[in-house]
């Protein structure tokens, strides 16, 4: 057995990190357009002002804004079925309180998605990639206000209404589970916040902290099942899935104590798929908010909200593995969203996130095994930098070893039973990193000239991964070396 013929191989991208043209078109800006560049200490700094002064990223990112064709068609000559984008709210309401839509931003959209369809790729939409408008944070506190819900529906029922016939396949928050964590409290969250370090440093972890990120994460879970009902009646042929930034824990010994600890760090990544999925919160929830020694606000009527949104499909993020322990003298290593401790048989990437492909295929059999739905890996890949040479190619053999290694465990999941049906590498196109801000931690097949400061041509080059994941596509997984 290998892949089904009908598997969606493709590319993702965020709206945030490669599209551009910031404020054009009637944009709005969005909570990342307050995030600069990345500094030597490797920190983004969110202000609420935009300063004239300071590198903004997102600003220009990669401008796919104004070479969209350009890039869809160098999708389209990889071969491409499956193009995963987002879209930026801020295009289609620019506060995101409007009652009025941009018709200038869903106009750009459908371009967009003509595009792909003119060579056959299925769009895959990711609503929310930590696009949230600045004003809902500004006003509002983010997402622990409940009225972000209704904002939100009427997003989604503007995109489900303007693009039923062009796009099938939506998730509604990009790593949801991100909200558990600091990391998510400006990004995911869009909590008010003064000016200072983001994305690593997120707000400190008190009590009533972590509580705001619960009740915030309850407002998403609602405004993610009221997504799903209103897509399935708006479109019966809408698929709608999760999106979970998918970590795979193991327990660092056999010590009972490390197995109780890696089970419980597992827990977290299982809590927003199986909300999600299943349409309730999972066992396990009463003793942890109890640990936590918080309580949300719930209304009447949000278990039933819950169980008339079940997601279609599950999808994840998969780019390392971790070890917990009890024991404290262990080295720790970090990653996009996860501490953990090192283990001593993996090797690391030059962000010091640990490559694990067979941690892969463990994933995929446990989530498999718990949902049964259809899975997509809708992110995985390797940041590194990058050399061209004097003739204009790029020899990336490292970013081959790394996706050869990780579709080989995915062909593994596939014949250990797991349905698995799309796989779309993170950054298919360079990007701006989302915890760094910087360029030159590099994904993609595609090469863009453009540096950590913002300088270069914006020109594409292909990368000898294109011609591999080429290869890769039209041979079905099966031509890997
Ligand atoms: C995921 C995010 O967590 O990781 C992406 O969904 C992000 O937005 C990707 O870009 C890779 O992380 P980074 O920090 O290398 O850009």
């Amino acid at each position: 057995m290998s892949f089904p013929k009908e598997f969606f191989w493709g590319g993702a991208t965020a709206a945030n990190q490669f599209e551009g043209g910031w404020n054009e078109d009637g944009k709005g800006d969005s909570v990342c357009d307050h995030m600069t560049g990345g500094t030597v200490d490797k920190h983004r700094y969110f202000t609420n002002e935009i300063k004239s002064d300071t590198h903004y990223p997102s600003h220009e990112a990669i401008d796919f804004y104004h070479r969209y064709k350009e890039d869809i068609a160098l999708f389209a000559e990889m071969g491409f079925r499956m193009f995963r984008m987002s879209i930026n709210w801020t295009r289609i309401f620019p506060n995101g309180d409007d009652e009025v839509p941009n018709q200038k931003g869903i106009d750009f959209y459908r371009s967009v998605f003509e595009e792909c369809k003119k060579y056959g790729i299925e769009p895959l939409v990711t609503i929310s990639h930590y696009e949230l408008p600045y004003n809902l944070m500004k006003k509002y506190d983010g997402w622990l206000n409940r009225k972000c819900i209704d904002f939100y529906i009427r997003y989604c029922n503007t995109l489900f209404t303007e693009y039923k016939d062009l796009v099938k396949y939506w998730l509604t928050f990009n790593e949801i589970n991100c909200l558990t964590m600091s990391i998510g409290d400006i990004l995911s969250g869009g909590f008010k916040c003064e000016d200072g370090p983001a994305q690593v440093m997120g707000l400190p972890d008190t009590k009533e902290q972590v509580a705001k990120r619960y009740q915030a994460l309850h407002h998403q879970f609602i405004a993610s099942a009221k997504a799903v009902k209103l897509g399935h009646e708006i479109n019966p042929e809408f698929k709608i899935g999760c999106m979970i930034a998918g970590g795979c824990i193991y327990p660092y010994s056999c010590n009972p104590d490390d197995v109780l600890l890696a089970q419980k760090e597992m827990r977290m990544n299982y809590f927003c798929g199986d909300v999600q999925v299943r349409g309730e919160y999972p066992h396990f929830t009463k003793r942890m908010f109890e640990d936590l020694d918080i309580s949300i606000l719930e209304e009447e009527g949000d278990r039933d909200i819950l169980k008339s949104g079940k997601v279609d499909f599950y999808s994840l993020s998969y780019y390392m593995s971790t070890c917990s322990t009890v024991d404290e003298n262990t080295l720790k290593t970090s990653g996009n969203v996860v501490m953990g401790v090192k283990n001593p048989y993996l090797k690391s990437s030059d962000w010091g996130w640990q490559i694990d492909p067979k941690g892969l295929r463990y994933l995929l059999n446990e989530l498999y095994g718990r949902y049964q739905i259809p899975i997509m890996v809708v992110e995985n890949g390797l940041g590194a930098i990058d050399k061209v040479e004097s003739d204009g190619s790029i020899h990336d053999s490292y970013r081959i070893d790394y996706l050869r290694d990780h579709i080989n465990q995915m062909k593994e999941a596939i014949n250990d039973g797991v349905e698995l049906v799309g796989f779309t590498p993170w950054g298919c196109i360079d990007l701006v990193s989302i915890s760094t801000g910087e360029m030159k931690k590099r994904y993609g097949f595609i090469y863009v000239d453009k540096d950590n400061e913002g300088k270069g041509t914006l020109n594409r080059l292909r990368k000898d991964s294109f011609y591999w994941y080429k290869k890769v596509i039209s041979s079905n997984g099966e031509e890997l070396d």
